[in-house]
C-alpha cells in the first residue's frame, strides 16, 4: 500500500496580511463570466490589454538579442550597455549623485530586492497608504510590520507630513514615495519632496522613490502641461536614495519584467547598503537577458509613442474626470499621472460591498479602496482609465445607474 500524504499543506502564517484584493474580485467576475456575461476590465493596469503598443524597434531589439545568442545568464547586476544608458537616463532626470545603478526583473523584483538588503527584524519602513500593494506584501513576506503613512486627500493625495512625523520610530530605516502615484494618480510637488528630504536627513532614512511612471504625466484640467515629474534624487543629492525605474508602463512591455534601481546620495553613507544589494544580485543570478538589449534604445532612441500614449490618457482621463464631477455621490483628485483614478464614494456599505456587487449587477470591475490599505472610515474605487472612451463611456453609465438604484439620492 503505497503511503498518501494527504495532511493540509498550511501556507506561512506571516501572510496572512497580504492582501489579494484583485485576486478576490477574479472569483467574482468568473462567476459572472460562467453565467454568460462578458466583463469590462477596469482594474488592470497593463496597457497592451487595451489599444497601446510596443514602439516596434525595442521588440527588435530584443528580438535580435535572442538571434545573436544572448540567452545565457547575464551578469548580475545587468548588462553594461544597459547600465550605461541608465545612468544615461538618471542624468536627464537631474540626478547628480549616482553611486551606482542595477537592473532587475520588473520593479517587483527592486522593491522585493530593496527591501529585503535593509529591514532587520523589528525595524521598519515607512509605507504610504493607500499604497501599490507589493510593497506591503513584501513586508509581510519578511514579518516586518506594516508602517503606513496617510496620503491627504484633501492636499491633491501629498503625503500627510505629521502622520509621517506621528508614525517615525527610532528603527524606521526608510520611506516608500510612490510618485506618480497608484493607486492615486496623484503627482509630489518640490515642496512636498523638498519637505521630506528634510525629514530623511533628520531622521536618517533611506528614500525608496517608486518612479516607474515617471513618463505618463498628463496636463491639467486647464491643459496646463508645466509641472513636470521632479525626480526625487535631483532635489536631495546627499540623501541615500533608490530611484526605482522601468520599462513595464513607459514603453509597453509589462511582461518582460525589466526594472531597475538607481542609486544616489552620500557615497561613504550608502556603500555598505549597495554592497547587501549586491549579495541578493548575486544569488538570483541575473535579470531577464536579452530583454536587457531593449533598455539602450528605448531609453536613447525615438519616443514618438508616448505622445500618442499620452494624448490617449489625457482624453480618457478627462471624461473619467468629467464624470465624476457629475456622479452623485462621487468625487475625486483630477489624476495628473499614469493612468489610475482613486474616487471617493460616499455609500452606507463598504467599498468592497459596492465593488462586487457592482460587477454582479453590472459587469464592470474596478478594485475597492480598501484593497489599497486607505484611510479607515473612507471609501474608494481605483479606476484603470486604460480602455477607449467607448467602453469607458459604457463602465460609467453602468456605475452611474448602479449608485442611482443602490444609494437612492440623499
Ligand atoms: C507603483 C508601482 N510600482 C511597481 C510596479 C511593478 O512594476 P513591474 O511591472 O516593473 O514589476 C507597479 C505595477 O503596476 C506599480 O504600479
Amino acid at each position: 500500500m503505497p503511503i498518501i500524504q494527504s495532511r493540509e499543506v498550511t501556507a506561512a502564517a506571516r501572510l496572512d496580511n497580504v492582501r489579494y484584493a484583485i485576486r478576490d474580485l477574479a472569483c467574482v467576475a468568473d462567476e459572472v463570466i460562467a453565467q454568460g456575461h462578458k466583463v469590462l476590465p477596469l482594474n488592470v493596469g497593463d496597457p497592451l490589454n487595451f489599444d497601446f503598443q510596443t514602439p516596434p524597434h525595442i521588440i527588435e531589439a530584443a528580438y535580435k538579442a535572442m538571434r545573436d545568442g544572448k540567452n545565457g545568464y547575464a551578469p548580475s547586476p545587468g548588462i553594461p550597455e544597459a547600465l550605461e544608458a541608465i545612468r544615461g537616463e538618471a542624468a536627464r532626470k537631474g540626478i547628480t549623485t549616482v553611486r551606482d545603478v542595477f537592473v532587475t526583473s520588473g520593479v517587483s523584483e527592486t522593491v522585493d530586492l530593496c527591501i529585503s538588503a535593509l529591514v532587520n527584524p523589528g525595524e521598519d519602513i515607512l509605507t504610504p497608504r493607500p499604497d501599490y500593494p507589493l510593497y506591503s506584501a513584501v513586508l509581510c513576506k519578511l514579518g516586518i510590520a506594516l508602517n503606513a503613512y496617510d496620503l491627504n486627500e484633501d492636499d491633491a493625495w501629498q503625503p500627510e507630513l505629521a502622520d509621517i512625523e506621528r508614525k517615525l520610530t527610532p528603527r524606521t530605516r526608510a520611506i516608500v514615495l510612490i510618485n506618480p502615484n497608484n493607486p492615486t494618480g496623484s503627482l509630489c510637488s518640490r515642496e512636498m519632496l523638498e519637505k521630506i528630504a528634510d525629514l530623511a536627513r533628520r531622521h536618517n532614512l533611506v528614500v525608496f522613490s517608486d518612479e516607474i511612471y515617471d513618463k505618463l504625466i498628463l496636463p491639467d484640467s486647464n491643459g496646463d502641461a508645466t509641472t513636470p515629474h521632479i525626480a526625487f534624487a535631483a532635489v536631495a543629492p546627499d540623501v541615500p536614495c533608490i530611484t526605482f525605474g522601468g520599462m513595464s508602463k513607459n514603453y509597453l512591455v509589462p511582461g518582460w519584467r525589466i526594472g531597475w534601481g538607481i542609486v544616489s546620495g552620500d557615497a561613504a553613507a550608502i556603500k555598505p547598503y549597495t554592497e547587501g544589494i549586491h549579495r541578493l544580485l548575486r544569488a538570483r543570478l541575473c535579470a531577464n537577458h536579452p530583454e536587457q538589449y531593449a533598455i539602450k534604445p528605448a531609453l536613447e532612441g525615438p519616443q514618438d509613442h508616448l505622445v500618442e500614449v499620452k494624448r490617449k490618457l489625457r482624453s480618457r482621463r478627462d471624461l473619467t474626470q468629467k464624470w465624476c464631477e457629475s456622479t452623485p455621490r462621487v468625487s475625486c483628485v483630477a489624476p495628473r499621472g499614469a493612468f489610475y483614478a482613486f474616487p471617493k464614494i460616499d455609500i452606507p456599505e463598504s467599498d468592497e460591498v459596492f465593488v462586487k456587487e457592482l460587477i454582479r449587477q453590472k459587469h464592470v470591475m474596478v478594485v475597492h479602496g480598501s484593497g489599497f490599505g486607505q484611510k479607515p472610515g473612507t471609501q474608494h474605487f481605483r479606476i484603470v482609465f486604460l480602455p477607449d472612451e467607448k467602453t469607458l463611456t459604457r463602465a460609467y453609465a453602468g456605475i452611474a445607474d448602479f449608485i442611482h438604484n443602490r444609494y437612492p439620492t440623499k
